[in-house]
């Protein structure tokens, strides 16, 4: 499975794009770019050389963690889908890209779309240098617009998109990015109740048309989480020395938390439960937090269980696993 690391060719470039830029005027745009998101706004706010720099230093390693962490649990459960081309819709700098190109060695062809020209150029730029990326497509515009041109592909993603997005357009938007999915087509966004609520609605949405949920959960039905509860995930991830200066963090890692669903054309043929929190281990027994074929369930290995015990042990938050036992 592929790290949550930014890999090396874009550290390169980004590392590259920042010499020349003062890292104070960076920070300062990245803090502006962290306010008008926090405040409900959007990458509109991102218009200058520095805006997309310091959007890519600061939001790109966690947003690429967040892809390649559903990209994996994917390819987990579809082992032997191999894309032969991409549709990254609301690509920005080309994060997902990145990401895909990492998790499937066989993608021949990218085609990006996103209506920022900040970010397609730096997305260029950042990709010049890239042995699989350098020929990409990348098309600015409105997405519905560049979307009803765009030649359908194998696999179709919007990575911290459809939230960015009207309400009233959002459904419209969700039902031509399916129909541009000759196979799968992964939707992420950020792990909050909102972005949890979003990706719930477009999977019923999709489901009603045919679709088949190959991750994260285990049936096509509906969702047995309850408000004020919410279908999220984590991903930690290492902060550079840019990363930080860029975010003024001490700490050398952070925690992403994102929500996420993998919709497929043909159901997957395994459909194991998903780890829905941080399993509680004691010497007594593991405590999972479980969503199975037949709903949420508290599972509980004792100890006594041994080998049992031992697998659920090294259970993450996150996780499809089989053989689950049952409390
Ligand atoms: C938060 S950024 C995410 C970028 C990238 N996908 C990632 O994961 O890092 C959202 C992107 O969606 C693009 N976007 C939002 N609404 C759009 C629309 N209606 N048409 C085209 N692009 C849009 C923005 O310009 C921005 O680049």
């Amino acid at each position: 499975m592929t790290a949550p690391d930014l890999p090396a060719e874009l550290k390169a470039a980004l590392g590259a794009r920042l010499q020349g830029f003062s890292r104070n005027e960076a920070a300062d745009a990245a803090a502006s770019i962290s306010r008008t998101y926090r405040d409900g706004g959007g990458s509109a706010a991102i218009r200058t050389e520095t805006d997309a720099l310091a959007y890519a230093l600061a939001r790109m390693p966690a947003t690429y963690a967040a892809a390649t962490a559903s990209l994996n649990a994917l390819r987990e459960l579809a082992p032997h889908f191999a894309p032969q081309n991409l549709l990254d819709v609301g690509a920005g700098p080309g994060t997902a890209s990145w990401a895909a190109a990492e998790a499937f060695s066989s993608l021949q062809s990218f085609a990006l779309l996103d209506a920022n020209s900040a970010l397609r150029a730096l997305a260029l730029d950042l990709a010049a240098g890239s042995s699989r990326l350098r020929e990409l497509d990348y098309r600015r515009g409105e997405a519905r617009a560049t979307l009803t041109d765009a030649d359908p592909a194998d696999l179709v993603v919007a990575s911290y998109m459809i939230g960015e997005v009207g309400d009233a357009e959002r459904s419209a938007l969700i039902e031509l990015m399916w129909a541009k999915t000759r196979d799968t087509l992964l939707i992420v966004e950020p792990g909050t109740p909102a972005g949890y609520g979003r990706i719930i609605a477009a999977r019923k949405q999709l489901i009603a048309k045919g679709a088949h949920v190959a991750a994260p959960c285990p049936h096509d039905g509906q969702c047995p989480i309850q408000p004020p509860d919410w279908c999220h995930f984590t991903q930690r991830l290492p902060r550079s020395r840019a990363h930080k200066q860029i975010k003024e963090a001490e700490l050398p890692f952070e925690d992403e938390k994102f929500s996420y669903v993998a919709l497929a054309r043909a159901p997957v043929a395994e459909r194991p439960a998903r780890v829905l929190a941080q399993p509680v281990v004691t010497k007594v027994e593991v405590t999972a937090k479980l969503c199975t074929p037949d709903g949420l369930v508290v599972a509980k290995v004792p100890r006594r269980a041994k080998a049992d015990y031992a697998r659920a042990r090294r259970w993450r938050w996150g996780d499809a696993v089989i053989d689950v036992d049952r409390a």
